[in-house]
């Protein structure tokens, strides 16, 4: 079973970008920690990073036949986007939504979340571990009966 990663914009420049709020840790090592405590919970990761809102529902698209569940750190599209929003509820697999920084505690800009109606869980402020953790909720809501 194969689990979603999906990183939307400016996500490509972890490590190198305001690394005061979003850590050192760049979007490989991410993938790569991702892919390594999946493989633990017997799950394989297909990881997708885009800077482009149509790419990320044609990811979203294409991972609704393919994939267990998502973990989605959709950048500044979560503040934005109806069109992901949407895109995320033609998929019924568990939705993990992830964010490095907690928007809550910054811009009032950032508090307004399109995913988070859509998502399970929410991983806000835990850093580059937020996307391990959220492997691991996925893991557990997939083993979990869902009756
Ligand atoms: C972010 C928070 C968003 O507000 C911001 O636009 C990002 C990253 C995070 O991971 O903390 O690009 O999603």
């Amino acid at each position: 079973s194969t689990v979603l990663i999906l990183n939307g914009p400016n996500l490509n420049l972890l490590g190198v970008r305001e690394p005061d709020i979003y850590g050192h840790t760049t979007l490989a090592d991410i993938e790569d920690m991702c892919t390594q405590s999946a493989a633990e919970a017997g799950l394989s990761v297909r990881c997708v990073q885009s800077n482009h809102e149509g790419e990320l529902i044609d990811a979203v698209h294409a991972a609704r036949e393919t994939t267990v569940g998502a973990i989605i750190n959709a950048g500044a599209y979560t503040h934005t986007s109806l069109a992901l929003h949407d895109a995320l509820k033609s998929y019924d697999q568990p939705i993990i939504e992830v964010h490095l920084s907690n928007p809550h505690a910054r811009e009032s800009f950032r508090h307004l979340s399109y995913l988070s109606p859509v998502a399970a869980a929410v991983i806000a402020g835990a850093g580059a571990s937020g996307y391990v953790h959220a492997v691991e909720i996925l893991a557990e809501k997939l083993r979990a009966p869902t009756t």
